[in-house]
């Protein structure tokens, strides 16, 4: 990792009652106090984002959406916008979740339009790319996520990057409690990187590339520990306050 601020965002997925959210708020809440370099986000379900707005104003911790719908309102059942998200005072939102884009049907396109609607709402998209293990196993791993980040760099331009999040997800790694190695991790995104810094070698330098699948606080250290992992974004031990608190304090 170099001088760019590690970023450690709890993704919270589809899980959270009322009850255990603000436990596991109030958990995160008490132990942020002692991070001094990391940027800790949590996201949560929309439901429990306005709980998290009450409980993390005026901590460091920031929060965010794990999805949004591109338009900016209108008659669009059950979907969310960037706007709404804002006024509940997030920061961040996901886009491109393998799940989302697997389970429902999102395509690069309409990943990319994500992307552009979030940062024209003023959040900060978290891009998640990566392949399957069929894609692995057939060395498409650098194509397939080469096609992903091209689809949002032709919409939004390479510049819209700087203001940006891209988080490695190796899909065969999430939930699986297999991680992808150290070196693994680094060699993708070492070429995500350098993709982007044949367009602009400024934002390439800037931009912060989190890893994604089965990060524990056991393995954050050495993952984080590479030169082009900036950070983590966590799913099952971001539920676990004391486990993702020692994930922050890896990347920290
Ligand atoms: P796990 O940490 O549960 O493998 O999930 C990773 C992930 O999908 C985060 O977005």
């Amino acid at each position: 990792m170099s001088n760019r601020q590690p970023i450690v965002a709890g993704n919270w997925k589809m899980n959270g009652s009322q009850a255990d959210s603000a436990k596991l708020l109030a958990g995160i809440k008490q132990g942020q106090g002692s991070m001094s370099k990391a940027r800790i986000v949590v996201c949560p379900p929309f439901i429990l984002v306005p709980l998290a707005a009450k409980e993390l104003t005026g901590t460091v911790v920031a929060w965010g959406g794990q999805n949004l719908d591109p338009h900016k309102s209108g008659a669009y059942t059950g979907e969310v916008s960037g706007a709404m998200l804002k006024d509940f005072g997030c920061s961040y939102v996901i886009v491109g979740h393998s799940e989302r884009r697997s389970l429902y049907g999102e395509t690069d396109q309409a990943v990319a339009e994500k992307f552009k609607a979030a940062q024209e709402a003023g959040l900060v998209p978290i891009l998640c790319v990566g392949e399957l293990l069929a894609e692995r196993e057939a060395g498409q791993t650098e194509s397939v996520v080469a096609r992903q980040l091209d689809a949002v760099v032709n919409l939004a331009g390479i510049a819209a990057l700087a203001n940006s999040v891209i988080a490695y997800e190796p899909v065969w790694a999430i939930g699986t409690g297999k991680t992808a190695t150290p070196q693994q991790a680094q060699d993708v995104h070492k070429f995500i990187r350098t993709r982007v810094a044949a367009k602009d070698a400024k934002v390439a330098d800037g931009l912060r590339i989190l890893y994604g699948g089965s990060m524990k606080a056991a393995n954050a250290k050495e993952l984080i520990a590479q030169p082009d992992i900036d950070g983590g974004l966590i799913g099952g031990a971001s539920l676990v306050a004391d486990e993702f608190l020692a994930i922050c304090r890896a990347a920290d």
